[in-house]
Formats: C-alpha cells, structure tokens, sequence
C-alpha cells in the first residue's frame, strides 16, 4: 500500500495536532509533534536557568544541546507518544504556560532548529507519518505529498487554549493566554531562520467556523484523493 508525507503547519492552537492524530491513527501512520520538541529544549533551558525574561544564555544552551536526548515512548493507555527529556517523562511540565512563553525564544535558534530537523527528517523517511509543527512543508519536507496550512484569529485560538488549560486545572487568565498566543505568532512568524510561512503549494485551511468533524471530513477527502 502506497505511503505518503503529511505536513500540516500553521499558528498555534489551530488544532494541528487533534487533526493530525486522528489521520495518523486513521491511516496507521506515526504522527509526530514537533512542537513538543522545541517545547522540550525550552523546558531543559528553564531547568538549567538560561532563560530569563531579558536575557537568554544562548551559548550555554547550544554548547549543552549534544547531551540533550529526546524521546517519544508511546504510551498505549492515551493513544500517542509523549515527550522524554533526557529519560524523563516531561509531557506534562512542556504543555504548561511558563514554557509556552519561553518556547518562541528557543526556537528562533539555528542551532537547536537544525538539530532538531535532522531529528525529524530521520524519523520520516521512510514516509507513512503525519507531522506537525511550523516549517514542515517549507524546511523539514519540502517534497511532502500533502501540505496543509492551518489558521484561525488569534481570539478562537485563545479561547480554545485557555479551555484547554483550565480543564487541566491551570490557574490561567484568559487575557495571559491570548498575549502568548499573539506573541508567539509575532516571533514565530518573523524569525530569521525558518519563520512560519505558508509554503507555496500548500492548502490554507481557516478552521475558524469549521467544526473538528468538518475540518477532519475535508482533509480525508484530500488524503483520499492521494493514495487512490
Ligand atoms: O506547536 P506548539 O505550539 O507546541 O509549538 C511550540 C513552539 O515551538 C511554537 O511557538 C513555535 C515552535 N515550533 C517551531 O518553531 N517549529 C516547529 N516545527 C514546531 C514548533
């Protein structure tokens, strides 16, 4: 049976990774977020007290990142793979807002970018996967067979963040959210290296009215189209 790359890009909480699981586990396919790897380094940054609000210690990081190991275990209990930082389970602590506001900062660093893509272009070479991230289609797979662009405005995606937060139990105020969320588009859009753009050939999908289900029905008709 043909296999085939999925890129699905976008802005932050735009749903890409709900989506991207329930194509992976529709098709069998490895679905890797590649957010929670940008999100782990960040953590592992914080740990080691290189980020603060005015400074980062990039050089301490990028001269620490060949000991930085980076695992995804699968754990058949949720149904996907969770985030291991130097053997440690860390998929919660990389989901809260105090990495969230760090992460943007991380990420606009070659270094640890170019790390990381190695990373992930290994883990889809032999194609069948759906990963998500911000330069999928653009700098990880550029010949992915399918490229989905994802968007919504900046308010739905806050909300969506914050009732996200706040049925894990975070104590979060929703305006705290929508900042982060409009910060980290701002840097994650106008980095140097790699910024988050739309590629080219790539589908722009704006779920801001579009229900899971619906969004979810779309796509598989393009998925569809492709291994037929
Ligand atoms: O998808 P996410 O919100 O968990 O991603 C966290 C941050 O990591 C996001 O602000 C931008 C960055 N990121 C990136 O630069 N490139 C990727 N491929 C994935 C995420």
């Amino acid at each position: 049976m043909k296999k085939i790359t999925i890129a699905l890009d976008g802005f932050s909480s735009t749903g890409k990774s709900t989506l991207a699981k329930q194509i992976a586990k529709q098709l069998g396919y490895v679905y890797v977020d590649t957010g929670a790897m940008y999100r782990a380094i960040a953590l592992y940054a914080m740990q080691n007290n290189w980020v603060n609000d005015k400074q980062l210690l990039k050089q301490d990081l990028i001269a620490a990142l060949p000991n930085v190991q980076l695992k995804f275990v699968y754990n058949p209990t949720l149904g996907f793979a969770e985030m291991y930082l130097n053997g440690e389970n860390v998929e919660k602590q990389i989901r809260s807002l105090e990495v969230s506001n760090q992460v943007s900062k991380i990420a606009a660093i070659s270094e640890v970018r170019a790390k990381l893509v190695e990373q992930q272009q290994n883990m889809g070479k032999d194609k069948g996967i759906v990963m998500d991230g911000r330069d999928i289609g653009t700098v990880v797979f550029p010949d992915a067979d399918l490229k989905l662009f994802m968007t919504a405005d900046a308010a739905t995606r806050a909300k969506r963040r914050y009732e996200e937060l706040v049925a894990k139990g975070d104590d979060v105020a929703y305006d705290e959210v929508l900042k982060n969320v409009q910060e980290r588009d701002l840097i994650d859009s106008t980095r140097t290296d790699s910024p988050l753009i739309k590629a080219e050939d790539a589908i722009a999908i704006d779920n801001s009215n579009l229900s899971k289900d619906e969004q979810y029905e779309q796509v598989m008709q393009l998925v569809q189209s492709l291994l037929n």
